[in-house]
């Protein structure tokens, strides 16, 4: 089956159009065919992620330079992955300088690109909104999973450079998740619970749930209550980290999945997977690799925290400081931290011994420097990848049981 172009892709193919719409072109053409589209769409939007040295590493680098050298330019909104060191005091936070320097080529080239500068891995809130069924392109695990399950977008995972391309031309394979066909559910998920979930449950459930279905779309039944945003996003990221979840269906809740037969659209789910209490506590359970009291930092923010989430944390503070021998950083966007500032919240934290960490995060930022040995969360992405990521064995635990933690000095829980 070969991909058919329009007149006008054709003539971005020749070359007519320039070298960086040309490289582009060529590369999408490859990558369509590969996977067998038969022609290429527009998109509304692209999130890319070839934004940290740390994974990027020099080869990134320089092929962001060279397209950007080549004229590349963005035709569509085009957000971009969490910075690669903290960008308001990375000698503070011990980032090597060599990296610091790579970082900043990073950020020039796809700065010259037209990237749009809030580096988020939360895109969706305020300053990338796909609306439901429309065609985006983004990259980053957690958020693909968001668009597609809870804005009702479509995407696939894209990868880096690919995801430029796609940027550049405004423009994707028409493949996979694009499809309506490739949306329907596959596998039933029953939660057996008779009651809303409770906040860790959610990336506990979604840490299980991309373990137990890999790539295959679930479909969730007997959810209770109305999840917030920051709920479903923590449920995506944990599900899109420990498989490769990039649509969950939840009944009654995202927008594809009205009833339940909407969500399978005619298909028979191929399997039924349930969840208990039981299943959960055990799940907890095992994402604790420290088994220990002891905790060096305490890491939040993994998808990046929104203001409410920072609200949250001065909540359960309510002013006291945290232990001497305990970091808690935040992690947040620039534009969740000049919220915080301005309603007096960051200085509040600062002074309890907090740090705030501006638009990077823990896993794509290095802090081997720190010699932190234990890092609890309440992140089921970050205790997926902190111990490749940080070199960290890790605790997993509700944002109250964190802050808890980080007062007390030792591992806090909550009778679950
Ligand atoms: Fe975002 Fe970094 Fe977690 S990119 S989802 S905070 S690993």
């Amino acid at each position: 089956m070969t991909l058919q172009l329009t007149p006008q892709q054709q003539n971005i193919l020749d070359g007519n159009e320039g070298p960086a719409r040309k490289l582009a072109m060529e590369i999408l053409v490859k990558v369509g065919e590969g996977f067998g589209a038969q022609r290429l769409i527009p998109i509304q939007s692209v999130h890319l992620v070839l934004h940290a040295y740390k994974s990027a590493f020099d080869a990134g680098v320089e092929a962001a330079e060279r397209i950007a050298d080549m004229g590349g330019r963005f035709s569509v909104p085009t957000t971009i992955d969490p910075y690669g060191m903290d960008a308001e005091d990375w000698e503070g936070a011990k980032t090597p300088k060599e990296y610091a320097v790579m970082q900043k080529r990073l950020e020039a080239a796809v700065n010259r690109l037209g990237v749009i500068p809030v580096w988020t891995c939360t895109p969706y809130y305020g300053f990338n909104m796909p609306k439901f069924g429309e065609n985006v392109a983004w990259s980053e695990s957690s958020a693909v999973a968001f668009a597609n399950t809870v804005l009702g977008a479509r995407t696939n995972r894209q990868s880096a450079i690919v995801d430029i391309c796609c940027g550049i031309l405004g423009l994707a394979p028409e493949v996979g998740l694009h499809l309506a066909e490739e949306r329907r559910g596959q596998v039933l998920v029953e939660l057996h619970l008779n009651r809303p979930l409770q906040a860790w449950e959610y990336p506990a459930l979604g840490f299980r749930l991309g373990q137990l279905l890999g790539n295959r779309i679930g479909v969730v039944a007997g959810m209770l209550g109305t999840p917030d945003t920051e709920e479903l996003k923590a449920l995506c990221a944990a599900a899109a980290a420990s498989g490769s979840v990039a649509l969950l269906h939840i009944a009654g809740i995202t927008p594809e999945a009205r009833t339940l037969e909407e969500a399978f659209g005619g298909n028979h789910p191929e399997e039924t997977i349930t969840f208990t209490k039981k299943d959960l506590l055990e799940t907890r359970e095992k994402m604790n690799t420290h088994k220990g009291k002891n905790v060096d930092i305490v890491a939040l923010g993994c998808p990046h925290y929104t203001i409410n989430e920072i609200i949250t944390v001065q909540k359960l503070l309510n002013g006291r400081k945290i232990s001497d021998n305990v970091a808690l950083w935040i992690y947040a966007n620039s534009a969740a931290i000049a919220l915080a500032e301005k309603m007096g919240i960051r200085e509040e934290l600062e002074g309890l011994g907090i740090t705030i960490r501006a638009e990077t995060c823990m896993i794509i930022s290095p802090i081997a420097e720190w010699g932190f040995k234990v890092m609890m969360t309440d992140s089921g992405k970050c205790v997926h990848y902190g111990p490749m990521e940080c070199g960290t064995e890790m605790v997993f635990g509700s944002a109250e049981e964190c802050v808890e933690s980080a007062v007390c000095g030792h591992v806090w829980t909550k009778e679950a």
